[in-house]
């Protein structure tokens, strides 16, 4: 999959793309990132100005900006705004975003973008949450970063994605290592049973109560099987521990 940044800040990138689950997606090839500066669009660098109307804040022209995504866009891109008004991302996006093969990220900054590239682009409106940040680059990074981990071949085991939260909309269950104590805080014995199916039954088990406790928004987009409607019960009644 190819991202595609329109940043002014190329620097901002340079460490998360180094480390991790990007670095080593960029060396099997699974990603490509590039990222183009409107800067160097311009003539004198300059990729702002005053607001029409008055008002504090620079704007980013749409001249540069439109340059830059006009040099790597093709028929088949993703064009997504970073905007606090656009749709907030969650798995489910990230998942629909999986599936395409070019995916341009336009990173805003200052007092946001001149109007007129929505129009041009008609792009992707996506927000990272209901606040402010001074710019998309940490949104871009979310949502490389998010889209990535579930791509084939990037984590050493796909299951790890598989059941992480949200993945099937509900938290996942609490995790352990070792040691088997820890300040007299012993790991669940059941965990250390070898038996699988008791495993899997204590771990929807406590994914249910851990919703219902954190998000109980999210109980009601799960599909439960009638085995899933005994363990709920059981931890209603305070039988899962
Ligand atoms: C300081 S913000 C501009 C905020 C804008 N004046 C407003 O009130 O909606 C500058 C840039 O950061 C990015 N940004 C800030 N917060 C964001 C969020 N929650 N989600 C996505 N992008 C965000 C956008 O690209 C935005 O153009």
């Amino acid at each position: 999959m190819k991202f595609d940044v329109i940043s002014i800040f190329p620097d901002f990138f340079y460490s998360p793309l180094s480390v991790g689950i990007l670095k080593i997606a960029q060396e099997k090839s699974i990603i490509k990132i590039r990222i183009t500066n409107p800067r160097d669009f311009t003539k004198n660098g300059v990729v702002d100005d005053y607001q029409f109307g008055g008002g504090a804040g620079m704007v980013m022209k749409p001249e540069p900006l439109v340059k830059a995504i006009n040099q790597v866009k093709t028929k088949s891109s993703l064009v997504i705004m970073l905007t606090p008004q656009g749709k907030r991302l969650d798995q489910n996006l990230v998942k629909e975003l999986i599936k395409k093969d070019h995916v341009i990220i336009i990173c805003g900054r200052y007092k946001g973008i001149d109007e007129r590239v929505n129009r041009v682009f008609d792009p992707m409106q996506i927000s990272v949450g209901d606040y402010i940040l001074s710019g998309g680059e940490i949104g871009a990074l979310v949502i490389i970063e998010s889209i990535t981990r579930l791509l084939p071949g990037s984590l050493g085991n796909i299951d790890s994605a598989d059941t992480d939260s949200f993945q099937q909309y509900l938290l996942e269950a609490p995790i352990y290592t070792r040691p088997k104590s820890f300040r007299n805080l012993a790991v669940p014995p059941i965990l250390r049973s070898g038996h699988h199916k008791m495993v899997a039954r204590w771990r929807r088990g406590k994914s249910f109560e851990r919703t219902l406790e954190y998000k109980p928004e999210l109980m009601g987009l799960e599909k439960f099987s009638k085995t899933d409607l005994e363990i709920l019960l059981e931890v209603l009644d305070g039988k899962n521990s």
